[in-house]
């Protein structure tokens, strides 16, 4: 557990912070019968997948956080594959890549908390450039954002003129900035057929451009990058489960690989696998993504049987409940984007929304 009383804000930046948001101390993390009364439905949604001989460390933080929130009038923003004590304890939305966008763009709140991993800290930030957009770690990262930058995409349309560029949004803001349109996973074939050609390039994850292929007849140029997560999982692995077991139904990211997708009953984002598995109620379902997400669901689906296998995003496991509350006290990580870059990311990201709404 990161020690909140030896955190790393010097006493100048907490002077500093103190003058602009106003000093907030940090409160006793002590579980306390008010906590214990105060957190016991929270407690409820959770107690599928944490032990209670586990609440008394989670449920001071969590009473904190969710304190702080009213008094910097803020905002967390859960991606679904962070923790269940995230999850349920003090997300204000939970969601997908691209809901979480939509609530990002229209909250009233001054400050948004990104639980999730930087891309998405920088779309929201795009999207509400006058808030105060926080990130409880600023390293967490993706691979997929990692694997191109905006020098690449300018050597593709050199390549390539006249190709409409679709980035996935999972990338930087720069590379937002010189592609046509965003998309997500839950969009993409819809944003693909939109662009009115034959041929477009869907950068930077080859594996989700090949299964949007698939689903359509443009043709999809693809770029090398790959999700280190979800590109782990194989067919025959899942092919070795149904045999075991013959009855579980199988649902994948569109991040697999396309053998992996053959092998699956659904394909859809986390929002939509959550969706399937809340509105069919399979007796046994296997999650083919992040490990968390099963977590979450079990929580509201306790009639469903989740089997592994699953995998850890070792950057979406960079924020914790302890990192949040630091974050609320002392008003950090703040992501910045540059203003002319912003604004010319902002276009390939409302493109994306306004086509969807
Ligand atoms: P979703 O948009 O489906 O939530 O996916 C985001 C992501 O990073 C999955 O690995
Ligand atoms: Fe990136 Fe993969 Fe982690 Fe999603 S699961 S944030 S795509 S590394």
């Amino acid at each position: 557990m990161v020690n909140l009383a030896t955190n790393s804000v010097s006493s100048e930046n907490r002077s500093l912070v103190s003058q602009k948001y106003g000093a907030i101390e940090m409160p006793k993390l002590e579980y306390t019968d008010a906590i214990a009364r105060e957190t016991a439905h929270i407690y409820e949604r959770v107690s599928h997948v944490i032990p209670s001989i586990e609440w008394p460390f989670f449920a001071p933080t969590i009473s904190a956080i969710n304190k702080l929130k009213k008094q910097r009038n803020a905002v967390i923003l859960a991606h679904n594959y962070q923790t269940p004590e995230i999850y349920h304890g003090v997300a204000d939305i939970v969601g997908d890549s691209l809901q979480l966008a939509r609530e990002a763009a229209n909250t009233d709140a001054d400050v948004i908390v990104q639980c999730g991993v930087h891309f998405m800290a920088e779309t929201s930030k795009i999207l509400a450039p006058d808030k105060t957009v926080l990130i409880p770690d600023m390293t967490a990262g993706c691979s997929l954002a990692e694997s191109i930058t905006a020098a690449d995409v300018r050597g593709l349309r050199k390549k390539y003129p006249g190709v409409p560029i679709i980035t996935y949004v999972n990338t930087s803001a720069e590379v937002k900035a010189e592609c046509d349109i965003c998309c997500t996973s839950s969009n993409a074939v819809a944003i693909v057929e939109s662009m009115g050609t034959n041929r477009v390039l869907l950068v930077p994850d080859q594996y989700l451009a090949k299964n949007v292929a698939n689903q359509t007849d443009v043709e999809v140029l693809t770029w090398a990058g790959a999700c280190e997560v979800h590109e782990r999982f194989t067919a025959s692995e899942l092919r070795d489960y149904r045999r075991q077991d013959p009855g579980v139904k199988i649902i994948a990211h569109p991040e697999c690989t396309p053998e992996v997708v053959a092998e699956a009953d659904y394909t859809g984002s986390t929002a939509g696998m959550i969706n399937w598995v809340k509105t069919k109620r399979p007796e046994k379902v296997m999650m083919i993504t992040e490990c968390s997400m099963a977590d979450n669901v079990a929580s509201e689906t306790p009639d469903v049987n989740f089997v592994k296998p699953c995998n850890l995003c070792p950057h979406m496991k960079k924020i914790t409940l302890e990192k949040i509350l630091h974050s609320l006290l002392y008003m950090k990580d703040e992501v910045i984007v540059d203003p002319v870059i912003s604004a010319r990311a902002l276009v390939s990201v409302e493109r994306m929304i306004n086509l969807n709404s």
